[in-house]
């Protein structure tokens, strides 16, 4: 059972009777401290249709090796009918990027030419490690999260280019289908350049997921979302509030949530099942969503692969970083309207924030226009390896903990207590097994990401934080809670929930190089909690 803090009836409960007129119309607000003030008011949802980001085509291929180009560049784009249009940083003039698909196996070489402007559009705190005023402003390292590559292709936090310059990638894709999605990593200003847009979707797919009948092609659309602050003139907005000395901001919570770059969009759907694969790409935000009226989500995948089986459920959560392959049944619901909402409290899971609740809303058409896809829903997915054949020779114990010592000043987010450049300590053997217990002393939920390895979730268990923080010793509560049986598949990033330790066991068998694990919560990462991970060939 994950974190249910709320579940949908109860926060129904909350915000009311006659939702399904008026929740739109909840005035975005949030008592949070941190959460930024919200600038441009209300907005209508559902007036935008949604986009769906184009897939790129690559420029040439050659000896079987596709090569793309991706512009990173500043430009105006639409973010909602009532807005004059934003800047936003993008790929090839759009935000978020165009899609890059992939298959399995065959090496994609993607060039991302930094195009940007000298000055960052959002205020860079200078007192965080690495974006001193002794760095350029504007830097970028492009990062495919979830994929498996070598040090040099996989964007290491300080190997960031400025604009002028460009960066290649290679991507071998020797792993299994699954929705990755690429994004900017340079050190202490992730978040900054993330809130301005740099991020997209990418799809490796495989032959053999084909002959699943999954829903396909116009029926299968990547959902990115992200939140964000908008002001009167419709541009974004990063800051803590009146007080801006402080630059530095625990978690940004937008006030709008844009999927692929829309305020709260409408998506004209067929009566037919479509596949969506989710990314959160959000800097803070966890989302709890589900469909209003009533209907359950399938899930087939995780972050990483296809489940084993399908999995029901009402509701879905995902962290900043994750990602969940759903399907949504849209037949029988001719002429209906289906709205996904949020209602997850922000920070998660015990902050007050409740907005913003308009997420997208789905408007089923009366008939086909097109062949739908199969009807019927494949009865197992993926293999997935049994947890007892995983051998794990060596258990990490990991604590997570929010260090602050000269007040605001320097509020620091530590793994271990250790900073990003302390010496490297999480140090594994390639082709060994371990576990890592993941040890949350803080009062929020972080999500924390492993780059270059996948890994699979053992459980959950509650522990004594006081007794911890006195002793350093865990003192356990209760039992191991299994993961949601659609959290049972590989990840690359699990969200830890407070006053819990999360055991995850993790295969080393990928790339050997320098990588890094951090926590997906952008200005945590930006501020120390991020740690190298040394893989050793
Ligand atoms: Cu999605 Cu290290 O990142
Ligand atoms: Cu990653
Ligand atoms: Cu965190």
């Amino acid at each position: 059972m994950r974190q249910n803090v709320l579940n949908r009836r109860q926060w129904l409960a909350r915000v009311g009777a006659g939702l399904g007129a008026s929740y739109g119309r909840t005035r975005a607000q949030s008592d949070e401290a941190t959460s930024s003030t919200l600038v441009g008011g209300w907005l209508e949802p559902f007036v935008d249709p949604l986009p769906v980001p184009r897939v790129l085509q690559p420029r040439f291929k050659r000896s079987g090796v596709e090569h793309y180009q991706l512009v990173l560049g500043e430009f105006r784009q639409k973010l909602h009918r009532d807005l004059p249009p934003t800047i936003v940083w993008g790929f090839n003039g759009v935000s978020p990027g165009p899609t890059i698909e992939a298959k399995r196996d065959c090496s994609v070489v993607v060039d991302w030419v930094n195009r940007l402007p000298l000055r960052h559009r959002l205020l860079v705190d200078h007192s965080l490690d690495g974006a001193g005023t002794d760095v350029p402003e504007v830097r970028t390292t492009i990062h495919l999260h979830g994929g498996r590559n070598r040090q040099e292709d996989d964007g290491y936090p300080d190997t960031w280019i400025t604009p002028g310059h460009q960066q290649t990638t290679h991507y071998r894709n020797h792993q299994p289908a699954a929705t990755l999605w690429y994004h900017d990593h340079s050190m202490a200003i992730t978040r900054l350049n993330a809130a301005m847009g740099l991020a997209g979707t990418y799809i490796l797919r495989d032959p053999a997921e084909e002959t699943l009948g999954l829903p396909s092609g116009a029926f299968d659309v990547p959902l990115v979302l992200q939140d964000r602050v908008l002001d009167a003139r419709g541009q974004l907005v990063y800051a803590v509030g009146a007080n801006q000395r402080s630059v530095w901001m625990p978690e940004f919570l937008g006030s709008h949530i844009l999927v692929n770059g829309r305020v709260a969009p409408y998506f004209n759907v067929h009566p037919a099942a479509y596949r969506f694969r989710l990314v959160n790409a959000s800097n803070a935000r966890v989302f709890q969503l589900a469909l209003d009226p009533g209907q359950e989500f399938v899930h087939i995948g995780t972050d990483n692969a296809l489940l084993s089986d399908l999995v029901s459920a009402e509701e879905l959560l995902l962290s900043p970083g994750e990602r969940l392959d759903v399907l949504i049944d849209f037949r029988g619901r001719q002429g209906r309207r289906i709205n996904l909402i949020n209602f997850a409290p922000a920070p998660y899971p015990s902050g007050s924030g409740l907005v913003p609740p308009s997420v997208l809303q789905f408007r089923v058409g009366s008939a086909y226009e097109v062949t739908p896809p199969r009807n019927d829903y494949p009865s197992r997915l993926g293999s997935l390896p049994p947890l007892s054949t995983f051998r794990s020779t060596r258990t990490r114990q990991l604590t997570m903990v929010e260090a602050m010592s000269n007040g605001h000043e320097s509020h620091r987010m530590l793994l271990n207590g250790a900073r990003f450049m302390d010496p490297a300590t999480e140090i594994a053997k390639r082709g060994t097994v371990e576990t890592w217990e993941l040890v949350n002393l803080t009062a929020d939920a972080h999500p924390i990401h492993l780059h270059a390895v996948h890994f699979r979730i053992l459980g959950r268990q509650r522990f004594d934080v006081r007794h911890n923080l006195l002793t350093s010793e865990l003192k356990l509560i209760g039992n191991n809670i299994s993961p949601a049986a659609e959290e049972r598949g590989w990840k690359d990033t699990v969200l830890c929930p407070p006053g819990q330790v999360t055991r995850i066991v993790v295969p080393f068998d990928g790339e050997p190089g320098r990588f890094v694990w951090h926590c997906h919560i952008l200005e945590h990462e930006d501020n120390e909690m991020m740690r190298p991970l040394i893989i050793e060939g």
